[in-house]
């Protein structure tokens, strides 16, 4: 019998009040009747973290594991040591780096996600998380609720986004989306920093420059974005060094992976005033700790310049269909022995197979 662990989190009372919550442990993304008609043993649960969770203990028979970046079973390699029967690790959503790719490549474990399910989600994301940061509107807010009236103190930091450079880390499925979704705003320059280049076409399209040299991108922009995977060659990307190239008051949006950023040194350059803000969803470890910096930090001048949200941006109703349709149709190409989608795979046979996940020698 295949046994299939879902680690996901628990939905409560809002699993009830909203049944289109498919990525909580009660509605198990919609896998029950599936795994029912097919006999195969799931087991769904959001403990998972330390040496007597669920989690810990079921990976050591689980055959597939499936879990979401949103409260992601970390598969180190320390557990995939003790997880004799894996084969297949799916990510319900897009991102697979909770998952130690190299020791999943050393045992020949299949990692797969949902690509493309819940891109759009998160490029809107960003342009809200822009937005809420260059308009300074978290502050503004903040002041309604509390009865008070004070345009001057939320004016001083408030700007257009017109005329502004913008450049995105990362020019892949999402990083481009939010170019698409940039270019009406008339920004001064749309700029971007990728191994991979864009289609010319798709460049054209959006009116984007791309500049190859890091430090050459920072010092351009006065809007940041970062859209990359987590993986060695950009944990830490954005740190001390790497923001002092930055324009002094630029804003810095990730909505890709929290240990992008050292989150010391970004929390220090938004209490400085070195960024007049940082804002996103993703943190180094989630569920985030109650006393991280990021939920804290301010800009000195607004109070503000903190847009941080728990990771949502990519569980959108919308998309939450999308990956959990996606993650039971990789279980069930698996059973049946049905190729996966090529763009669906990050490991497969031992060797990486996306471009995505750093420049690699030995990549289909
Ligand atoms: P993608 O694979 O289409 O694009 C990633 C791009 O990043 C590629 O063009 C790749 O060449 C580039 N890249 C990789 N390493 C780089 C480096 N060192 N410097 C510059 N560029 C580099 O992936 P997609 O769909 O755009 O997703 C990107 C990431 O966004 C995911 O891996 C995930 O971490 C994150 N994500 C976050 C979500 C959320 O809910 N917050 C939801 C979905 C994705």
């Amino acid at each position: 019998m295949v046994k299939v662990l879902a680690i996901l989190y628990d939905g409560g009372k809002h699993a009830e009040e909203q049944p289109k919550l498919l990525g909580t442990t009660e509605n198990a993304l919609g896998m029950r009747p599936y795994c029912e008609k097919n006999g195969i043993e799931l087991v769904v649960t959001s403990d998972k973290e330390g040496p007597d969770s669920e989690f810990n203990k079921h990976i050591v028979d689980a055959d597939v594991l499936i879990t979401t970046p949103f409260h992601p079973g970390y598969l180190t390699r320390e557990l995939i040591a003790t997880a004799k029967n894996l084969k297949l690790a799916i990510t319900a959503g897009v991102g697979s780096d909770h998952v130690d790719l190299n020791a999943a490549n050393e045992r020949k474990i299949t990692v797969a996600e949902v690509t493309g399910s819940n891109v759009v989600s998160v490029a809107e994301h960003v342009i809200m998380t822009i937005l809420v940061l260059v308009r300074n509107f978290v502050p503004a807010h903040e002041q309604i609720k509390a009865g008070d009236w004070e345009v001057a103190a939320v004016a001083k930091g408030e700007y257009d986004l017109e005329g502004k450079v913008v450049g995105t880390l990362g020019a892949g499925r999402i990083g481009f989306r939010v170019l698409q979704r940039l270019k009406p705003f008339d920004c001064k320059e749309l700029l971007y920093y990728d191994y991979n280049s864009l289609p010319e076409d798709a460049a054209k399209e959006v009116g984007v420059r791309r500049v190859e040299d890091l430090k050459d991108f920072l010092s351009q922009c006065d809007v940041v974005t970062l859209n990359c995977p987590l993986h060695e060659g950009t944990k830490g990307i954005i740190n001390k060094e790497t923001i002092s190239y930055m324009k002094d008051g630029a804003w810095l949006v990730n909505t890709a992976r929290g240990a992008l950023c050292v989150a010391e040194d970004v929390a220090e350059a938004v209490n400085s005033g070195k960024l007049s803000g940082y804002g996103g969803d993703v943190w180094p470890k989630q569920p985030a700790p109650a006393d991280h910096c990021w939920r804290t930090m301010a800009n000195p001048l607004t109070k503000g310049g903190n847009a941080m949200v728990p990771h949502m941006s990519g569980t959108s109703l919308d998309a939450q269909i999308r990956y959990a349709n996606g993650a039971i149709k990789i279980l069930d190409n698996w059973r049946n022995g049905v190729p996966q989608t090529q763009s669906d795979l990050i490991t497969e046979n031992g060797e990486y197979a996306t471009l995505s996940y750093g420049q690699r020698t030995g990549k289909k």
